[in-house]
């Protein structure tokens, strides 16, 4: 893919909000966890954990649990993605809480954007409880959820982007 076409596949990555009833099977999770697999990650260690949902109860746990965004429930797919900081702690100390926090997100940041390539849909949830999503799932002491992505097929068009526009984001320091 040439760097205009991947601008092109960028722009048309949008969050969803609504899925078709459609299921996503074995295969296509398999090949998300393949590209999440390749993400650079705090000293190649991966510090974070992925959890899979589909139980229809467990969603609406989560619903509650995530300010009532009732959309987490309908979309056939979850995934919870969460740092988990002891895998680095010897090697980066303190800064094993931080660089957790960041391979996860870039790991949810990967699922993002190879859902949009393989015609699948997302939208990060990040609030929710943390405590609350933590016991819901049973996650292990020391993980961190950051976050949730419902996943599924497509069921709405999004509203046009505004952005701050690329030049705002840059300051330059002489
Ligand atoms: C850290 C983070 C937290 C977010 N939390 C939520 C959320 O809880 N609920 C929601 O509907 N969207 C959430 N979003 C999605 C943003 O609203 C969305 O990405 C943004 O409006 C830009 O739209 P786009 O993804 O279509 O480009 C979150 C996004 C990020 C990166």
């Amino acid at each position: 893919m040439d760097e205009k076409s991947f601008l092109e596949f960028l722009r048309k990555r949008r969050s969803i909000r609504l899925f078709k009833e459609n299921t996503i099977d074995e295969s296509q999770i398999n090949e998300i966890l393949e590209a999440i697999n390749l993400a650079p990650s705090s000293g190649g260690l991966q510090t974070f954990e992925i959890y899979q949902i589909e139980n229809k109860e467990t969603k609406e746990k989560l619903v509650s649990a995530a300010k009532d965004q009732t959309f987490v429930a309908q979309a056939p797919l979850l995934l919870v993605f969460c740092a988990n900081p002891s895998r680095s702690v010897e090697r980066f100390g303190d800064r094993s809480q931080l660089f957790s926090v960041q391979d996860a997100t870039i790991a949810a940041a990967y699922a993002q954007l190879t859902l949009h390539a393989m015609g699948l849909s997302t939208v990060w949830i990040g609030a929710f409880d943390e405590k609350q999503v933590s016991e819901i799932l049973d996650i292990p002491k020391g993980q961190r959820p950051v976050a949730i992505l419902p996943i599924g097929y497509e069921n709405e068009k999004p509203k046009e982007k505004t952005t701050r526009g690329a030049k705002d984001l840059l300051h330059i320091i002489n």
